[in-house]
């Protein structure tokens, strides 16, 4: 990944700076668009903090790309890891559940990607979405998270087909549950250990990234550590 551009959305989020820190310390440069001003990252040459975009305001995310091409000179990957969950069952929980989880995880990804992809089309680059093992298998109170999910593999799949001829690769990772602090703080007297870590993740999207994954695209690869 050595001086390679990567963009991560969710970059202020535990998998997103997961993925930002093992990406500097690979040698890339990494920029950050997201609402937040500040990264909890040192601040560094290689390192761009483009706060106060909402990722799903086009015209927001499309100003911030310019931004990091302008900088960098050009944008080799794109990280789509802006998301979240919320629990809700439809017959107890209201209806915005549902559009705040389709634009959380699924228009973000859409967003981001339409404006990245003038650049990566050029670097002939690479983007993976995140997803989420429910996107497969939904539980109970996961309808809205893992509808979205899926529509993020679908937006995968759809993309990888798209882009093929102009040399843009599209994967997804689905994680099961990630180590976070607000997981083992909802769930405190479960197996910490069986969970899959933020960095062991990093590892597998960078890789996705990297010109070592040259010959894939469209594959949805599962991440569930032991659970
Ligand atoms: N945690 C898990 O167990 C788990 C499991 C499977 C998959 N995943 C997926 O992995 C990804 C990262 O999870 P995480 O645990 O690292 O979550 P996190 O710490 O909550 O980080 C998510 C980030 O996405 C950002 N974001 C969401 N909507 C945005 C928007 N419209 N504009 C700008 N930023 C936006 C959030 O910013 P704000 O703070 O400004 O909202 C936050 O920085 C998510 O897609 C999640 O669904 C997580």
């Amino acid at each position: 990944m050595r001086d390679k551009v990567v963009v991560v959305t969710g970059g202020f989020g535990v998998l997103g700076q997961a993925i930002a820190e093992a990406a500097l310390a690979a040698g890339a440069f990494v920029a950050l668009p997201g609402r937040e001003a500040k990264s909890r990252i040192a601040e560094q040459e290689r390192l761009l903090v483009l706060g106060g975009v909402d990722l799903t305001d086009f015209a927001a995310v499309k100003q911030a790309f310019e931004t990091v091409a302008t900088r960098f000179g050009k944008i080799d990957g794109l990280a789509n890891v802006a998301g979240g969950f919320r629990w809700q069952t439809l017959g107890d929980g209201g209806l915005d559940g549902w559009t705040e989880q389709f634009r959380m995880n699924l228009l973000t990804a859409a967003t981001a990607t339409k404006a990245a992809l003038p650049y990566l089309r050029t670097s002939q680059g690479a983007i993976v979405n995140v997803a989420s093992a429910p996107a497969k298998k939904a539980g109970a109170g996961m309808g809205a998270y893992a509808a979205s999910k899926s529509g993020v593999l679908r937006l995968t799949e759809s993309l990888a087909e798209e882009e093929k001829n102009a040399g843009v690769r599209v994967n997804a990772v689905l994680p099961t549950i990630i180590d976070t602090p607000r997981n083992r703080a909802d769930m405190p007297k479960a197996d910490f250990t069986r969970w899959v870590k933020p960095e062991e993740i990093a590892k597998a999207i960078l890789f996705l990234l990297s010109s070592d994954a040259k010959a894939i695209t469209g594959a949805e690869l599962l991440i569930s550590g032991r659970t």
